[in-house]
């Protein structure tokens, strides 16, 4: 196999973290790019799905034209290859400290003729060293790994471009509350990160209570599958979660703003609590949508993660890409709105079956015939004024269905 790994020093503070990923390759090893993404897989972040979401202005696809710098930091064994296969246009840089990950990201390099992949062993906390700046950077599960998330995080702020966008996924600390009192207990107990203690946790697990708030989680985590999978879920020596407060802290503390849920759904009333009842009422009609969604963290209990965007705080590119979906802002009627769903329920009439549009994983929404009537308007080129005059839907009808939509993750905006 070649290698053109760069390799650099690793300082003293991640070692113990380093030391982890070197035994235990996470996640599990991809063997083949084009079977997986074939399997319908993807990551939640990508830019090619996401573009309108990070950059409303059309600045990917316009000026951009797609040949983007991205920065996959922590890259672990698949990532940084992922989005080298998936944006063959961009010129991919992954970085992570441990060697034997990025062995097997240049693996998939050399199997898929990757050009446009570079690979670095180094922290993220060094990532300047690099000399490089990049338009899209993605972190996801790597930076509550960190001694010091402020110091990895403002080392990346540097690297990205005035009108750059972050994607980070943290780990929500309410859904994995059981994952915390299992890592606790096998800690206090002295279980290291042997094959040993992998066996014993796994006979462990076989003694919990159906009760254990760390089941539900258990039971869907794909990470119990493989045993790299089972020490980086319940024998991580560096893990420490977020709520939602947590990571709008945490970007402010780190010169970021903002810019929004990758899935929105979790994080809105609309989704999850019945129309009429007055709780989403309250929430839905909330003036302040920040407030609203700690409120919908403790709602919906069970967060175990939170995936999102945000920009550099000082750019006026930050102020200038805003969406609004505010109906006494003119803006409001001359944004474009983009479909984001990927699935269409076509009607049953006899069967009394109405329309659906649909976000895989989230749940399918019926539509009236009224909202049909709007939801066929949108075709990436039509303004919100444009489909009001071309529905022949009230104006505020067509406010109170695209904010909806937009809520629930099933459609962007175009600015
Ligand atoms: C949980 S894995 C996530 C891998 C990848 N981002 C993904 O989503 O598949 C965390 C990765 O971050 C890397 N990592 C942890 N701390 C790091 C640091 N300070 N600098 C660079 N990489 C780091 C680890 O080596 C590991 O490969």
């Amino acid at each position: 196999m070649s290698s053109d790994i760069s390799n650099a020093s690793v300082p003293n503070a991640t070692d113990i973290v380093a030391a982890q990923y070197e035994q235990w390759i996470y996640p599990e090893p991809i063997q083949d790019l084009e079977a997986y993404c074939a399997d319908g897989k993807t990551d939640g972040t990508a830019v090619h799905e996401n573009h309108w979401m990070y950059w409303p202005d059309g600045w990917y696809q316009d000026q951009a034209k797609e040949a983007i710098d991205i920065l996959v930091a922590g890259c672990g064994a698949n990532a940084a290859a992922r989005y080298a296969y998936k944006h063959p246009k961009a010129r991919v840089v992954g970085i992570d400290l441990s060697s034997q990950s990025l062995a097997h990201e240049q693996f998939l390099k050399d199997k898929h003729g990757l050009a446009n992949l570079t690979l670095h062993q180094m922290p993220i906390q060094e990532i300047a060293s690099l000399g490089q700046t990049f338009d899209f950077i993605e972190s996801c599960g790597v930076i509550h790994h960190l001694a010091q998330p402020e110091e990895g995080l403002r080392a990346l702020k540097h690297v990205l471009r005035p009108h750059g966008v972050i994607a980070l996924m943290l780990y929500g600390q309410f859904g994995r509350a059981g994952i915390y009192m299992l890592q606790d207990l096998f800690r206090r107990v002295g279980v290291g990160q042997t094959p040993q203690d992998v066996a014993f946790v796994r006979s462990v697990l076989q003694e919990l209570s159906p009760e254990h708030l760390a089941v539900p989680m258990l039971k869907t985590a794909q990470d119990l599958q493989y045993d790299a999978g089972l020490v980086d879920l319940l024998l991580h020596p560096v893990d420490q979660a977020y709520t939602v407060k947590g990571c709008l802290d945490l970007l402010e503390s780190t010169g970021f703003r903002f810019r929004g849920w990758v899935d929105p759904y979790h994080y809105y009333p609309e989704g999850q609590i019945s129309e009429g009842h007055p709780l989403r009422e309250l929430l839905a009609n909330h003036p302040n949508e920040a407030e609203v969604w700690p409120l919908m963290e403790l709602f919906h209990g069970r967060l175990a993660m939170h995936t999102f965007y945000a920009r550099h705080a000082d750019s006026p590119f930050t102020d200038a890409t805003q969406v609004t979906v505010d109906a006494n802002d003119p803006a409001f009627w001359q944004q474009v709105p983009i479909r984001r769903i990927n699935r269409v329920h076509h009607p049953d009439w006899a069967a009394g079956k109405m329309p659906a549009i649909q976000r895989v994983p989230f749940p399918p929404l019926a539509m009236s015939i009224e909202e049909s009537k709007v939801f066929n308007e949108i075709d990436g080129s039509h303004t919100v004024a444009a489909v009001v005059e071309i529905s022949g839907v009230s104006k505020e009808k067509v406010h109170q269905w695209l904010k909806l939509l937009y809520r629930m993750g099933y459609l962007v905006f175009q600015v």
